[in-house]
């Protein structure tokens, strides 16, 4: 019996257990929770059209997943993403063909003229998105450093003047400067599709309010009470810490700032009793991936970014 698509089910706390059984056996380095992938489902901006799809097989077990949607925030209208996910143990089973063929229909319906999917760098993968008619772009790094064994520098006894370290949490009642510095180091952030936001009551949804974001764990450096530099971190809230953006505001790049930032939010991880950390680098971010060298990170898979034009449907 062929392999069935279908919407993730809402408030299905199984159902999400399913996704992160498959995302994690699929691809180890990103952090996935169950509260986490009912939370991307709830908080998905309307203009996203996002669903989050799974392929059941015959005998009624997810065996993969995709997230589907339009790039709402970029400034390049008709943008859409698919990233599929295949549980490595039952491929072959036509679920990741059935995933695609869905999503597209869905961009497709909903005006995409372009989709883009990241797709690991792996033969029996870059054909499978060869068959399916995409091409690849551009590629990024996914890094890892061993919390337990990294040799992680002290922090420097005495900041330079002017100079202090906070974490998110100082920012409970105000989050709007992380709002700001994040919106204004996303600009220069390298990738294929622009990403513009200015919708600090959406950001607060998704970014401030979300499940993974750990706030004590998320380090910010103000320069004269202005943040010039911070590191977001997620976490699992058991082993796992992934960072999900780290910037610098241009006028404070070079200074070290970045390093600042997650060195303090790496020394929280470790005392936390967090082991692992990860990060993902787009391969043309120079600067980024001196900083995390020089915390030790190694890169541990490469994912290319594939992208198809769509007949639209409207
Ligand atoms: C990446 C970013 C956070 C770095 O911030 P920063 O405060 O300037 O970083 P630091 O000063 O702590 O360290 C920068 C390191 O990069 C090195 N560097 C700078 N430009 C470089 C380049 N083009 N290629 C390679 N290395 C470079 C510096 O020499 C320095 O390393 P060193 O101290 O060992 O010499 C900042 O450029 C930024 O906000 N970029 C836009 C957002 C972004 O891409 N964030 C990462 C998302 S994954």
């Amino acid at each position: 019996m062929p392999t069935t698509i279908r919407d993730l089910r809402p408030n299905d706390p199984a159902d999400a257990e399913s996704v992160v059984r498959v995302r994690r056996a699929a691809l180890p380095f990103m952090i996935s929770t169950a509260p986490g992938v009912a939370f991307e489902l709830a908080c998905a901006h309307p203009a996203k059209r996002y669903r989050l799809l799974v392929a059941e097989s015959a005998d009624g077990q997810v065996i993969g997943t995709a997230q589907v949607g339009i790039v709402y925030d970029s400034p390049e209208p008709g943008q859409g993403f698919v990233n599929a996910y295949v549980d490595p143990a039952r491929r072959g089973l036509g679920a990741g063909s059935a995933l695609l063929r869905a999503a597209e229909e869905h961009l497709a319906a909903e005006g995409a003229k372009d989709s883009y999917a990241w797709v690991l760098d792996e033969p029996p993968h870059r054909a499978f998105a060869g068959r399916h008619g995409y091409h690849p772009s551009r590629s990024a790094h996914f890094l890892r450093l061993d919390l337990t064994t990294a040799a992680l520098p002290a922090l420097p006894r005495n900041l330079p003047a002017g100079v202090e370290l906070r974490t998110a949490s100082a920012f409970a009642a105000d989050p709007r400067p992380l709002f700001e510095a994040d919106a204004a180091t996303s600009l220069d952030e390298p990738g294929d599709v622009a990403v513009e936001f200015d919708d600090y009551e959406d950001w607060l949804r998704h970014t401030w309010n979300n499940p993974y974001l750990d706030r004590s764990l998320t380090s910010v450096v103000l320069v004269d009470g202005e943040v010039a530099a911070f590191t977001a971190a997620h976490t699992d809230g058991a082993t796992r810490y992934s960072s999900a953006m780290t910037g610098t505001l241009r006028g404070f790049r070079g200074l070290g700032m970045a390093k600042l930032a997650k060195n303090d939010s790496l020394l929280r991880a470790r005392a936390a009793g967090y082991t692992q950390a990860f990060t993902g680098n787009d391969t043309g971010n120079g600067p980024m991936l001196a900083v995390n060298t020089w915390f030790g990170y190694e890169v541990c898979a490469t994912e290319t970014r594939f992208t198809k034009r769509l007949e639209t449907l409207r």
